[in-house]
């Protein structure tokens, strides 16, 4: 795990800061554990490398996956162990889908990937138009029984909402009907888009930051993902 000295974020940064929120949020779930947000800290740094992000948001991706699969259904089962039977729970065979929001989705996909080896993965490519910040749909591939399966739709940046609404839109069009958002770092508009967008969407996140600035980048935020993931800028 990388150690504390690798934190250059200022303790009095506006980082630590939750804007009030218009509506309760019942439908978001903020990942407050003490190893994610110490990593968030880390990946927010300007000086942290490209390789290092990329580990880091691998990193946090298996935590997301934790909390985003809390609810798989169990079955009970009987397991034989060296002394006894014991009773005993084992996933219901629940189909699961990992959807990227291209590009920087993709850096998420392989820590999703640890806690359900068996998931499939489609993507969904999208970019932001630079003056309008729009979603542009690109390119869209996803598993053929994808309207049986719980997406699990993964994207570091919830900025505007725009791309994630316009993703979320798009899997409902396609017949799924479970969908939950996992991102890193959101800011309250994009929060209040998605949610208003869909009745059902759930949105996992590591922090909500405090809003926008001119560009629609998250403030603080940590900059371009997609840049920083794939050393691009
Ligand atoms: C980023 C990010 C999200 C989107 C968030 O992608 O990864 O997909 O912006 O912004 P929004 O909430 O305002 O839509 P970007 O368009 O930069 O493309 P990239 O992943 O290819 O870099
Ligand atoms: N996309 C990013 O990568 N970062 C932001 O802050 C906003 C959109």
């Amino acid at each position: 795990m990388p150690s504390s000295q690798d934190i250059r974020c200022t303790p009095n940064s506006t980082i630590e800061k939750v804007p009030k929120m218009t509506q309760a949020y019942d439908r978001v779930t903020v990942l407050d554990h003490p190893l994610v947000q110490h990593k968030l800290s880390i990946l927010r740094s300007s000086e942290t490398s490209s390789k290092k992000f990329r580990d880091l948001i691998k990193e946090i991706a298996i935590f997301e996956g934790y909390e985003a699969t809390r609810d798989l259904p169990l079955v009970d089962i009987e397991v034989q162990t060296p002394i006894a039977r014991a009773a005993c729970k084992s996933i219901k065979g629940k189909k699961v889908a990992i959807v990227p929001i291209l590009r920087a989705g993709l850096g998420m996909v392989e820590g999703m990937l640890e806690l359900t080896p068996a998931a499939r993965v489609g993507h969904l490519g999208m970019y932001r138009n630079e003056e309008t910040h729009e979603p542009v749909e690109y390119y869209a591939k996803l598993p053929e029984d994808i309207a049986e399966r719980d997406v699990i739709l993964v994207d570091p940046m919830l900025a505007t909402g725009g791309s994630a609404t316009a993703a979320i839109a798009y899997l409902r069009k396609q017949g799924v009907k479970s969908i939950k958002l996992a991102v890193i770092v959101a800011a309250p508009i994009g929060i209040e888009t998605v949610l208003a967008a869909d009745q059902k969407v759930h949105v996992y996140t590591c922090a909500i930051d405090e809003g926008l600035n001119d560009d629609a980048y998250i403030v603080p935020g940590l900059g371009d993902a997609g840049d920083r993931i794939f050393g691009t800028k």
